[in-house]
């Protein structure tokens, strides 16, 4: 006997998870996941770290002294044309000390419980990784973030220059240049030499990038006043972890080294007329980058190939790389990325912490590309959203090349003004950059981003 259909009960169908939905999306019929997977940016070991690390401890030197340090702060110093770098623990402790020290520069010593920066206002690049910026509340400052400029995906000179109008006693700017592409450094310089700002400089991902300063070419991390580079270990080079202080000041160098040593006076036993902190790098870490140095040059010729084999695989849709002037900068391309044209981006959103778009035929999103991508076992990852938008920092100014970027829509007038660091988080994303992703690793991803658009 059979049941009628009306008996019968209702069939559950299992949702199927997003990676599930893409692997059986027809759009995609053909394609295998990587076996192994294909990284943003992964540490690339070569060998000789293991030399410098065994030699460290095998002479006992694993502490925050030692032959590798001295080592690298030499190599560094070389290479970057600058006189002296501080190895730190990280990237994010150097720009702790170079902010600190520009306040104390500023506006004098503080009282130990104090930052140097209380009650100061410090402009700061928008569209950046928070360490950049973080060291001015650290320092009991106020962030006001600046802009970002379409040519490079960096600071707009042009916002810059607004934010001094609106708030003329700023004298400390925090300028990085993202994913390897050095920004509008000369306009920059200008604007805070008229203004007698200083300027820490955040080459954390830009280290061997280069820019041409009144004609000459500059490293990246020997533009500024203060600044920063870091070894991470998703950076070009790493020594899994570690930065560095960069400066032409002996003096700079010297107080740096101190405050990251705990800040010890000349004297029998501990005595101390200043805050110290414990952000040494060790020369066991100083080992790893010691042997990652000699292929900083061989890492950026890769992830130019990288974003070479991107910008012609993609030039048949509608979209662009990540930006850069030829004339001014040669980037490290530390990171491939793409942003998606106004006109072929798919409905999508996003909240606090998820988002969510609606596939259409001829378009698409990042959100969609990077779930795409990543269902097939490749790591791509959203633009850094800029800091203006960060919950933490909501309540501070935000800066455009219209003035004021805070309030701007009317319940009554159409248009909201323009936001250009928003715009590129909307429409941007990085790409994977492995540098040991192979050429047909990466014709894959590439073959997924134009299903996407199918
Ligand atoms: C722009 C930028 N600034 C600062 C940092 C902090 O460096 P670290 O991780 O070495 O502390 C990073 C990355 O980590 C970065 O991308």
């Amino acid at each position: 006997m059979t049941m009628s259909a009306s008996n019968q009960a209702p069939v559950q169908k299992k949702r199927l998870s997003q990676r599930e939905a893409i692997l059986q999306d027809p759009r995609f019929r053909g394609i295998e996941p990587f076996a192994s997977k294909v990284w943003l940016a992964s540490p690339t070991m070569h060998g000789e770290e293991q030399r410098w690390v065994d030699e460290a401890i095998q002479t006992n030197w694993v502490s925050t002294v030692g032959a590798n340090i001295d080592a690298i702060e030499r190599q560094i110093a070389e290479y970057i044309g600058c006189k002296y770098a501080v190895a730190l623990s990280a990237g994010t402790a150097a720009l702790h000390l170079a902010t600190k020290l520009a306040g104390e520069k500023l506006y004098g010593q503080a009282r130990p419980n104090e930052g140097t920066l209380q009650g100061k206002r410090v402009f700061c690049s928008d569209c950046t990784f928070d360490a950049s910026i973080n060291p001015v509340a650290y320092e009991d400052g106020e962030a006001v973030f600046i802009d970002t400029e379409p040519d490079t995906w960096n600071m707009s000179p042009e916002a810059l220059e607004k934010a001094f109008e609106l708030y003329p006693d700023t004298r400390l700017i925090i300028v990085a240049h993202l994913y390897g592409t050095p920004g509008k450094m000369e306009e920059i310089k200008d604007i805070a030499d008229r203004h007698g700002a200083l300027i820490v400089e955040d080459a954390a991902e830009s280290l061997g990038a280069k820019y041409k300063l009144r004609g000459k070419w500059v490293e990246t991390g020997n533009l500024g006043g203060f600044n920063c580079i870091s070894f991470n270990g998703n950076k070009i080079v790493t020594g899994s972890s570690g930065g560095m202080f960069l400066t032409n000041s002996l003096e700079d160098a010297n107080k740096v080294r101190k405050w990251s040593t705990q800040s010890r006076e000349n004297a029998p036993w501990y005595q101390h007329e200043e805050i110290g902190y414990n952000y040494r790098m060790s020369n066991i870490i100083a080992g790893v980058v010691r042997g990652q140095l000699p292929y900083l040059d061989e890492h950026i010729a890769q992830k130019k190939a990288i974003y070479e084999r991107y910008k012609a695989g993609l030039s048949d849709l509608p979209v662009q790389m990540n930006p850069f002037d030829p004339q001014k900068s040669i980037p490290n391309y530390w990171l491939s990325c793409m942003i998606l044209d106004p006109d072929v981006m798919c409905p999508t959103v996003r909240g606090e912490q998820e988002a969510l778009y609606v596939h259409e035929s001829g378009r698409s999103c990042p959100t969609e590309i990077l779930a795409a991508i990543a269902a097939f076992n490749a790591e791509g990852r959203p633009i850094w959203k800029p800091m203006h938008m960060q919950p933490i920092y909501r309540t501070h100014a935000f800066v455009t090349v219209e003035g004021n970027g805070r309030g701007r829509s009317n319940a009554y007038i159409a248009g909201s003004g323009a936001d250009v660091g928003a715009d590129i988080f909307h429409r941007g994303l990085c790409l994977p950059s492995d540098n040991k992703m192979t050429p047909e690793q990466q014709d894959v991803v590439i073959e997924i981003i134009h299903r996407c658009f199918d």
